[in-house]
Order: C-alpha cells, then structure tokens, then sequence
C-alpha cells in the first residue's frame, strides 16, 4: 500500500505535470498515446483528482435499493460510498468513512438498515447520512463551543438517476447529469426503454481482481471491436461450436459523444446469439415489432446486436449479453470489477435466468471471454514495468477520417466498428479533464 505521503506527493507532482506535456502524452491528431498513462502513480493520483472527483460516476441501479433502508457500498473512485434509499424515498450518497476518526461506519455488500453505527465509538447516522447520535453526548455540547450535530453527518454527494441508473459526483459544479450524457441518453433507450416495465439487476454482484490500469477495459468496451475475433475466437468455438471469423463491417458503426461510446451493428440479435439460448432469441425475435414501434426501426435492430460501449469514465456493457459492469481503480495497476446482469423487468423469469448464465459463463470471473481479455489487460499494463517499454508510444490511428453524417444516429458518428475513434474520443475527455484546473 502506498504511505498517504507518497500519494500526495504524486499528487502534487502530478499537478506539476503541466497541460503542455499531459497534450504531448496523448497526441490525438496522430493517435499516438504515451504508456506512461498506464503505469505512472502522479498520473493516477491526478485521475483521482480531476477525474473520479469531478465527474458522475454510476453507483447503483434502483432496483438494487428498491426499498426504504435498502442500501449498499461500493466505490466512486478510491472513495468508499454508501448508496441508500432513506424513508422519503430518496436515494442518498455518501462517504463510507466516520468523520469522528474516519473508520468505515458499514462493512457489508448490501442490506437493509435504518442507521449505520460505527464500530468505534458508536456515533450512529441514518440513512440519509445524518449523524443520529453518539454516546455521551451531553459531553460533547457542554464541552465544545462549537459542536454542532447537524454538521458532522457523512459527506454527501449529488445524486441523479437516468431511467433506472443512478449516478452520482463530488463536484458541486459538475453540470446536470442530463447534460454529462447527453445525446448518449438516445443510446442507453436501447436498453433501458425498450419496454414498458423498464428494467432491473438480477441479484447479486460479481466482483474480481484484474492486475491492469482502469483505461484499459474502459477503452476496450467503449470501441475495440477490433479485438473480438482474434482474442475471442477460440473461446466461441469450446462454448457454442461457433467462429467469430472476420465480422462484416458493413452497417456498422462507432459513435461518441462527452466521452462515452457505443459501438454496433444493425444485426438485432447477433450477440445474443452468444447466449446460445433458444428461449432468449425467441424473446428478442417476439418482441421486435413492440421495440420498434417504441423505439423507432433503427434502434430495434440495436437490441441484441453485436455492440459494446462505455460510459465515461469506468461504467461498461455489452448489449445482447447484457453484462453491466464498473471498472473500479485500485491504484494505476489493479481494478477490481463489479459485473451485473441487466433484464426488462417484465421478461419471463426463464428468460431472465439464461441471461444470468449467459453473464456467467461469458464474461464473469469463471466467463470464458473475459479470461481472454483480463490476461490481455493485464499484460498491457505490466510490460511497462520495463523503462525502455515505458517509453515507446501505442497506436490509436485505425479508422482516422471515418466521420459521416447520419439522418438518424445521434452524436459524432464514425462508419465501421473496426475503429479507434470511439477510443480517441475517450482520452479527448480525459485530457481536457486532466488539463482543467
Ligand atoms: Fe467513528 Fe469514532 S471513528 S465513532
Ligand atoms: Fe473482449
């Protein structure tokens, strides 16, 4: 573990690092990007900084706290949160740690509670964050001039929430969350709105180590498609007897906006297909004249279709699979990732658990694909252990003037998914983050 000193000298050396040679590490006109992005601490502390701290990060989906006193804990950033629905209903955020002496006030997953009481004084809050009580506190207010309860409750963030997804920041000058996604809003309706019932996770959180930088899987499922059919090949062919083989690049697409990306085909159901589940194709196929009445044509071919995206920064998805997940920084080298699955909560109750199976025999800590791209990660990021390594530079140039216009998709729209833009849209948000004070 790094001594809190060292992390603050990296942070203040990070600060050093001017805007001019955070531009020079990421050079997009060429697409070219510096590997000390992947390695360096004070770059990583920074991304803490300017990054985690700044912008809304997804905590939770509702149905995860659909109930008063619901509640469970997870990170934004290195911060540990508590997400909890209070009494009125409200979803609150806020920091996992006691502003007595700063131990954790809640060490489980998830639950339900009305008060979280920390372990070691006693000093107990609601589930609004609110500090409730504490022992001897006759003490404190004959004792301290200045104590007042009602400013030592647990540091709140702000919350929003997008058709079931709920997100929150620090930063009380974060612009609205509608704004932060923007026109990827129209994107995530694929998934979120294609039926009346909305959706929900399925019950439990999949959670695993992956020894590699957070950009990595981030950038991999906002647009690298590129990859699937040489990494994932063998894989598709112990599981469902199928090739990936080389994926048609006709009608298809990459599109970003504000740093998120989505890339697809119109194919409908292709990556459902890796379910290998009758039941769920026969789903999708069912449902395909109500999604398109509800979602326009175009979008119901995007339901199932082979696709992955990102949502700036560490929240990723895989439509037809349907696997959500965080990539969770765990210092520059280390992630821990949190998988979900993700139905309509109208979907029969067979079809919801194949797609539960589907997640985890695909991409979970056991799912065969994300073993191929967890030891790829991985060794992106520990080959710059080596100091001639470090200073070479990756190539991101794939598909440079491929911008068109479209009548209908939304955002800066790029022909073919065999394509760095979505990645290149990815690292133009986090430089202008990392270089705004
Ligand atoms: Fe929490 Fe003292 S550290 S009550
Ligand atoms: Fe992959």
């Amino acid at each position: 573990m790094e001594s809190e000193n060292t992390s603050e000298m990296c942070a203040k050396e990070g600060r050093s690092l001017d805007t001019g040679k955070l531009r020079e590490m990421v050079d997009l006109d060429r697409g070219l990007i510096d590997r000390r992005l992947f390695w360096d601490e004070p770059i990583y502390q920074l991304e803490l900084e300017r990054i985690f701290a700044r912008t809304w990060l997804f905590v939770a989906h509702e149905s995860q706290v659909s109930q008063p006193g619901d509640f469970l804990t997870t990170y934004m950033g290195e911060d540990g949160v508590i997400v909890a629905r209070d009494r009125s209903g409200a979803v609150n955020v806020f920091l996992n740690s006691c502003p007595h002496r700063g131990n954790k006030v809640c060490f489980a997953e998830e639950g339900n509670r009305r008060r979280f009481t920390c372990n070691y004084h006693g000093w107990s809050f609601g589930n609004d964050g609110v500090l409730l009580g504490m022992p001897a506190e006759e003490l404190y207010k004959s004792t301290c001039e200045e104590f007042d309860k009602s400013k030592l409750g647990l540091h709140r963030a702000r919350v929003a929430s997008y058709k079931g997804l709920i997100f929150a920041t620090f930063n009380e000058r974060a612009p609205e969350l509608e704004e932060h996604l923007g026109d990827f809003r129209w994107y995530l309706d694929v998934l979120l709105d294609n039926d009346e019932g909305g959706t929900e996770f399925l019950g439990g959180n999949l959670k695993s180590i992956i020894r590699c930088n957070w950009k990595i899987p981030a950038e991999n499922f906002t647009g690298d498609s590129y990859h699937a059919a040489w990494t994932h090949n063998s894989a598709a062919v112990g599981m469902m007897g199928l090739t990936v083989g080389k994926i048609d690049q006709e009608r298809t697409y990459a599109a970003n906006m504000n740093g998120h990306g989505w890339q697809f085909g119109m194919d409908m159901i292709g990556n459902a297909m890796g379910m290998a589940e009758q039941e769920v194709l026969d789903y999708l196929r069912s449902r395909e004249a109500d999604v398109a009445a509800r979602l326009g044509k175009l979008r119901s071919r995007m339901v199932g279709a082979v696709s992955s995206a990102n949502v700036f920064p560490n929240f990723s998805f895989l439509p037809g699979y349907n696997t959500f997940r965080t990539w969770q920084p765990q210092g520059p080298r280390q992630i821990q990732v949190q998988t979900w699955t993700l139905v309509n909560r109208n979907a029969p109750d067979s079809v919801k658990e194949k797609y539960r199976r589907g997640v985890a025999r695909t991409f979970s800590p056991s799912g065969l694909f994300e073993m191929d791209d967890g030891e790829n990660w991985e060794n992106c990021t520990q080959t710059n252990a080596g100091f001639v390594t470090r200073k070479q530079k990756l190539h991101y140039g794939l598909g440079m003037n491929s911008e068109i216009e479209h009548d209908e998709l939304k955002g800066n729209v790029h022909l073919r998914k065999y394509n760095d833009a979505n990645q290149r849209a990815f690292y133009r948000q986090w430089l202008e983050l990392m270089c705004a004070e």
